[in-house]
């Protein structure tokens, strides 16, 4: 039977053995064809880094993606978005209001001017918030939280960012209106490079450093500084230089 078998198979092989070498001949010939070059184009010279138009079409792409940059996984951001991380931010959160309400915190010269009325509102403002999923994880871990020395009813969390496009899919998304509704959650547009107040959407209150609240601000930058537009210097041979890209 096997026999049988080998020797249907080396007359198979034998048949096919022209078209096995006009085959092999044909990938020989592709081989030798250099395969075509992408063509590159040169968008600028070399540069100050800060005037670079990559940040032109940083700004460009997130505006218009709005949130489908991380529908779609352009933008990478489960290593920065997750909630163990939104509960270790509230956790610094957490023990920032406990060092200010210690007996001793009007003696530190750290903690003396940071005196909080809990009667009066406390604004949480997370800059570039992209996606609001983040934000949305922050909010959670706060309400979750056993103990805060402030209360949670008079914490107002800011989602902002430069483009409408990333505010208007907030305004929009169901599992950031309970939050809105009781009054926790505002949103605002924010360009973290040029602006110096912010206007919130909902209550209409305008933080700037020209009216000062009654408590003090808490900053949220989380994966941002990346995005805003920077010079890079190197040190060489002894000295600062500038680098050029
Ligand atoms: C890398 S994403 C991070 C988003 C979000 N914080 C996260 O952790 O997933 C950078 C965000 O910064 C925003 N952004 C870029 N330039 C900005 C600027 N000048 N001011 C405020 N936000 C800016 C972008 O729209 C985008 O939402």
């Amino acid at each position: 039977m096997q026999c049988n078998c080998a020797t249907v198979v080396s007359a198979e092989e034998c048949s096919l053995r022209p078209e096995l070498e006009q085959h092999q001949e044909h990938i020989e010939m592709l081989d030798k064809i250099e395969p075509p070059q992408p063509s590159r184009i040169e968008l600028e010279g070399f540069k100050r880094f800060s005037e670079s138009l990559l940040w032109k079409l940083m700004r460009s792409f997130y505006d218009r993606q709005g949130a489908l940059a991380w529908a779609r996984g352009i933008v990478p951001h489960f290593i920065t978005t997750n909630s163990f991380n939104s509960k270790a931010y509230t956790r610094v959160l957490q023990g920032f209001l406990a060092d200010t309400a210690r007996p001793c915190a009007s003696e530190s010269p750290m903690t003396q001017h940071l005196k909080f009325n809990p009667k009066e509102k406390f604004y949480i403002i997370e800059l570039g918030a992209g996606s609001g999923k983040f934000s949305f994880l922050m909010l959670k871990a706060l309400q979750d939280m056993r103990h805060l020395d402030f209360p949670l009813d008079n914490m107002v969390y800011v989602l902002t960012d430069f483009t409408q496009s990333n505010v208007k899919f907030w305004k929009g998304h169901p599992s950031l209106q309970p939050f809105l509704e009781t009054g926790q959650l505002d949103f605002a547009i924010f360009d973290a490079e040029k602006d110096d107040e912010i206007r919130l959407c909902n209550s209409g209150v305008v933080l700037c450093p020209r009216r000062p609240t009654a408590n003090p601000i808490c900053v949220i930058a989380n994966y941002l500084f990346d995005t805003l537009c920077q010079d890079i210097f190197q040190v060489y041979n002894g000295g600062l230089s500038q680098v050029r890209k």
